[in-house]
């Protein structure tokens, strides 16, 4: 459809010479401000990423011109806009390899997509004496949902703990996975620490066990290829507004028998067969999990950013990302009284949490706000990481392929002025 032809194509080539040059930043609006006379350091891509050119081109030319409900109309602009957002879900499809197009649920984001497995598929089928198991690093939308359901139905919750040096302990993680155990949900990649996680090890574990395996792909996604074929796991979640997408579309990756089985979340139009004042009858997978007007516009925009994505390349996107982290962690190593909690850029990707002694993480956000420099300061929805780390927050920087080496010297000398006005 014509809405295809928006400018991305034309990046595709662009894009590739210019991450190398690390002026990427260009093809970002909102990257382009000064404030206060200094030019806009974006290092909160974690939280959520600035969105190219190309996909703010395809939430226009969708209101522009093809805005109607999808599915429903036996008119020019649905049937386009039906085309565009089916369209996108087989770009999700390619791009995690799913088996099959309708493996692909939109949800809200990473949080809706773990309540649904929450309540869809544990619900019903777990109960009392069974354990949950999850990790000490992950973010509250993949730890709440599963508290609240194990202490409703009188399960245990289970932690696989963190090592010395940031990472998940997965001798201890063999000691915790067992026939009892219903539910392994894990993070890919920590939002505080960086840590990226072996997950295909834990999966293996975890199904070794007859465990069912959810991955929170939220962080991971933009920064690596992720593959549910090779991964194996039954169900994973990411958000679209962290991978160069707009906010408020979100993917649930699932097994298809899994989700053939499954009861619907949230029941309504757009999911039903036939519905008579007394009953109904549920429409197949994908559209089962779809109900009500769905977010279309940022749908089919969601496509063009995983065009986008491919069109740079992972190979490129972690060789680039991975030199810039290195050399962030040098340059922050280097400062005097700074803790750093990383497991080193090995093992980690892009997200970089610290403190400076005695200066409490929202005056170094304030101080670097002043310069025009956006970090997170705060318990980054992981209140019970921050109470194991004996914290009760961090300044956290997260990178992204619009970031370059200047950014983190610019960073530096900020850190280095909040140490000046705090002694
Ligand atoms: N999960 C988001 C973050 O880590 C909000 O910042």
């Amino acid at each position: 459809t014509s809405w295809e032809s928006s400018r991305r194509c034309v990046y595709s080539r662009v894009v590739r010479l210019m991450i190398s040059d690390g002026v990427i930043a260009d093809l970002f609006p909102a990257l382009q401000q000064e404030i206060g006379g200094h030019s806009l350091v974006y290092l909160d891509s974690a939280a959520t990423t600035q969105k190219p050119q190309c996909v703010i081109d395809a939430i226009t030319n969708y209101y522009e011109r093809d805005n109607a409900n999808v599915h429903r109309g036996i008119h020019e602009l649905s049937n386009r806009a039906t085309a565009a957002y089916e369209g996108a879900r087989d770009r999700v499809a390619q791009f995690i390899n799913a088996p099959a197009r309708e493996d692909i649920i939109f949800t809200r984001g990473t949080t809706e997509a773990i309540n649904l497995v929450a309540q869809a598929y544990a619900r019903p089928r777990i109960g009392e004496g069974d354990v949950i198991l999850i990790t000490e690093m992950e973010h509250h939308s993949n730890l709440v949902p599963w508290q609240h359901f194990a202490k409703e139905n009188n399960m245990k919750l289970k932690f696989i703990p963190l090592t010395k040096n940031y990472e998940l302990d997965y001798d201890k993680a063999k000691d915790l996975i067992s026939n009892k155990t219903a539910i392994v949900s894990m993070t890919h990649m920590s939002n505080v620490l960086g840590t990226t996680n072996d997950i295909k090890k834990l999966i293996n574990l975890a199904k070794n066990n007859k465990a069912l395996t959810i991955i929170d792909a939220a962080q991971s996604v933009s920064h690596m290829k992720i593959d549910v074929k090779e991964l194996d796991c039954d169900f994973l979640a990411f958000s679209g507004h962290k991978m160069y997408g707009p906010l408020g579309i979100g993917i649930l990756y699932g097994k298809q028998d899994l989700l053939e089985e499954l009861s619907p979340f949230i029941l309504g139009g757009g999911m039903i067969n036939s519905v008579s004042y007394e009953d109904a009858t549920y429409a197949e997978i994908p559209e089962k999990f779809e109900a009500g007007t769905q977010n279309i516009g940022p749908t089919i925009a969601l496509g063009t950013a995983i065009d986008y994505l491919e069109n740079i390349g992972f190979d490129k996107i972690q060789e680039y990302e991975k030199e810039l982290t290195q050399y962030a962690l040098e340059k922050l190593t280097q400062l005097e009284n700074i803790e750093i909690y990383n497991p080193g850029s090995e093992k980690s990707s892009t997200v970089i949490s610290f403190n400076l002694k005695n200066i409490h993480p929202h005056d170094v956000a304030t101080i670097l706000n002043d310069n025009n420099i956006s970090i997170r300061a705060g318990h980054h929805c992981c209140m019970p990481l921050m109470k194991k780390l004996g914290i009760s927050g961090t300044c956290r920087v997260s990178f992204s392929i619009y970031n370059n080496k200047e950014d983190v010297d610019k960073l530096i000398i900020g850190l280095k002025k909040c140490q000046e006005v705090f002694t």
